[in-house]
């Protein structure tokens, strides 16, 4: 029997425009598929999109759209972006669909059966962005993952017994594969140890989610319907045969992978969850650091991201993979920026794999008709092709090491270590001298030499073909050996490339890009994230002249020559309704407030220089205006995340805009 593989990646909120902080997860997973089809396990590969939860409720309402016209929208996003990215995921849930469903409903109906579920009223904190529940914490308090403002939650819900799982659960820690890496396995282990509270399971307050069985009051906790995709997607609880084989075929998953601040949710109540039904644990979970840019984790609330889209234009999907399992050291947080991504394609792809390829596949077509000549066994082999040979040998045993421990960088610096050795070789050994001489041992010494590189170049390609399936399939052909998904991996080894061999066409896989590649995608980004912000919020500072102070009027691309801006510039501003919730002085700034508001999507926290105009409790409970896409500052410590739009008055106090009718939080002013 076949050995099978299966592989998953979180599924992705619908609540925001996929981005390459999604792309990274998806890309890591692609790769470590990819690799295993090649080395013949029965691979499935698993991602998709959740969809439900007050997070999305409210980001539809805000969008004057129904829940599902706005996962419809935002899971084709990501479906067409995988496409588009050469994703081989071989299937794509959404938690909206009605045979995911069924099937939370009938692994809630087991647990329940279970004894692992009863009724009880929940009354504290919790993240709706998050969609995290914070035992602790007063109603005020951040949440402690993202800092966002929590929210009092007070309802009858229906509780897991999570508690009746702390000793089943640091058993099964034991296994030091089960986590990976170790400083995640180690917080994992200190938040169990530190005891665990039953988990509140079901929500009464909205009604975007899936009913609970027999009480549909209550909608399932998101976090139990999101992470149950594991098994409904492979066909658990599915009364149909085929489904059910493939149930039983694929699960256990051998690896989850996620990001890392979703490891509580993965390691501690997806485990609990599946014990309490009665089902196999996942074999490893593996959790992957962030990508930043400009310092903060790449999210749609920082106004930080970087759309993949863009650099798929420019550069194309292999070299943004390539960048990221290369450049950042799997496990940790690493930094994106053009510059380096620009750098690393020119340096290891045009310079290293795609130079490889062209010089030495150009010179067999030049010297050898485009043949893979004979290497000589005789006087005119050399030491250098043996430490070749070996060097290839030593690398497919590391690189396959390295890999499979998903420390991917360090796989891939051990492959282009190959690559540059080749370089030094064909530098040295000269065969385009070598070819303009005609006697024999000069042909014989030529056809070595180019014969050498052109395996060296096959294995590199074999290695580098999960992380770059596009631009090695390319190679591939052009060596003349067809189709790279039929190479069957395990069997990799040195002198495999068969004399005589015909080369395919050759041509340029990697052209080099120029600085403008560079200027060409951050303008791309720039144009997609709108106008350069201005620095300061109208409400900490009035302005010197009399007038009602918008943001466009603060903003420097507003500032044309005539005064005048565009409606497209306009509608770059988000202009949003928001409801504030707290309000308080800040300790030692006689001017400033913070304030707490809810924009329909999330609650910010907004400082604003309005302390002499209004007393905070005069605020609570009020509608004002705010530019909800302003990228955030630090003002006293303290992050402001938003500007509330204020008349400023010349010499006088700052006047917050509102209105006279009702209306809902969160709507947008355009
Ligand atoms: N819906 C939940 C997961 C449920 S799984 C049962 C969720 N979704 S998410 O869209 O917010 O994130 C999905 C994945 O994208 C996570 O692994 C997350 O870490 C990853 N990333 C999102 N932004 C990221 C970065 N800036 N950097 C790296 N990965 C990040 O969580």
């Amino acid at each position: 029997m076949s050995k099978k593989f299966y592989i998953t990646t979180p599924i992705y909120y619908v609540n925001a425009r996929p981005h390459i902080g999604h792309a990274y997860t998806t890309i890591a997973c692609d790769t470590i598929a990819r690799r295993q089809r090649l080395l013949g396990a029965e691979t499935f590969f698993l991602t998709g999109t959740d969809e439900h939860g007050q997070k999305i409720e409210r980001a539809a309402q805000a969008a004057g759209k129904t829940p599902q016209q706005y996962a419809d929208e935002i899971s084709a996003e990501f479906r067409k972006l995988w496409k588009r990215m050469g994703i081989s995921n071989d299937d794509f849930i959404r938690t909206t669909e009605d045979r995911h469903k069924k099937r939370v409903q009938e692994l809630f109906r087991t647990i329940r059966d279970n004894g692992f579920i009863y009724k009880g009223t929940y009354t504290g904190q919790y993240c709706v962005s998050d969609e995290l529940y914070v035992d602790g914490a007063k109603p005020g308090d951040p949440c402690p993952t993202c800092g966002r403002i929590t929210e009092t939650v007070q309802e009858e819900n229906y509780f897991f017994k999570l508690s009746a799982f702390q000793d089943k659960l640091l058993a099964l820690y034991a296994n030091a594969e089960f986590i990976r890496p170790e400083a995640r396995r180690n917080e994992v282990i200190s938040f169990v140890r530190s005891g665990l509270r039953d988990l509140s399971i079901s929500r009464s307050t909205f009604s975007w989610g899936i009913p609970v069985p027999d009480d549909p009051k209550h909608v399932i906790y998101v976090w139990l319907d999101a992470l149950a995709n594991y098994i409904t997607a492979i066909g658990y609880g599915s009364s149909h045969a085929g489904a059910q084989e493939a149930f039983k075929k694929f699960w256990p998953a051998d690896v989850h992978m996620i990001g890392k601040e979703i490891v509580r949710f993965h390691c501690v109540y997806w485990p609990a969850f599946l014990m309490a039904a009665g089902l196999a644990m996942p074999k490893a979970i593996v959790a992957h650091g962030w990508l930043l840019f400009e310092e903060s984790k790449m999210s749609k609330s920082r106004g930080n991201i970087v759309r993949t889209e863009t650099i798929l234009d420019v550069l194309g999907a292999d070299a943004l993979r390539y960048f990221l399992l290369r450049e950042v050291v799997f496990g940790q947080d690493g930094s994106f920026s053009f510059d380096a991504l620009v750098q690393r394609y020119n340096s290891d792809l045009a310079n290293g794999l795609g130079n490889l390829a062209s010089r030495t596949l150009t010179m067999i077509n030049r010297y050898f008709k485009g043949e893979v000549p004979y290497p000589s066994h005789g006087a005119s082999k050399k030491a250098a092709d043996d430490a070749i040979a070996e060097f290839a040998r030593k690398t497919i045993r590391e690189f396959g090491e390295l890999f499979d421990q998903f420390q991917f960088s360090r796989a891939l610096e051990s492959a282009w270590a190959l690559v540059a050795a080749v370089d030094k070789y064909i530098v040295e050994n000269e065969p385009w001298a070598l070819g303009e001489k005609q006697d024999e041992e000069s042909r014989s010494r030529l056809a070595t030499v180019l014969y050498t590189a052109a395996e060296a170049l096959r294995i590199a390609t074999a290695l580098a073909y999960p992380v770059m399936p596009e631009a090695t399939a390319k190679i591939w052909t052009q060596l003349g050996l067809g189709d790279i998904k039929k190479l069957a991996l395990s069997e990799l080894a040195w002198g495999q490339l068969r004399l005589g061999t015909k080369l395919g066409e050759v041509q340029p896989v990697f052209p080099r890009a120029d600085k403008s590649a560079i200027e060409r995608m951050q303008k791309m980004e720039e144009d997609q994230r709108g106008i350069p912000v201005p620095e300061i919020t109208a409400a900490e500072v009035p302005a010197p002249s009399s007038s009602t102070q918008t943001a466009s009027t603060a903003a420097p691309a507003a500032a044309a020559t005539n005064n005048k801006i565009s409606i497209d510039d306009f509608a770059k501003i988000e202009l949003r309704v928001g409801l504030v919730k707290v309000a308080e002085r800040v300790p030692k700034a006689d001017k400033l407030l913070r304030l707490e508001i809810d924009i329909g999507t999330e609650v910010r926290q907004v400082l604003a220089g309005i302390a002499e105009a209004y007393a905070p409790e005069t605020l609570v409970g009020r509608k004002v205006v705010i530019v909800a896409n302003l990228a955030p500052r630090k003002l006293r410590g303290m992050e402001s995340n938003g500007m509330i739009v204020a008349a400023s008055l010349e010499g006088g106090s700052p006047v917050l805009a509102g209105f006279l009718e009702d209306v809902p939080v969160g709507a947008r002013l355009k």
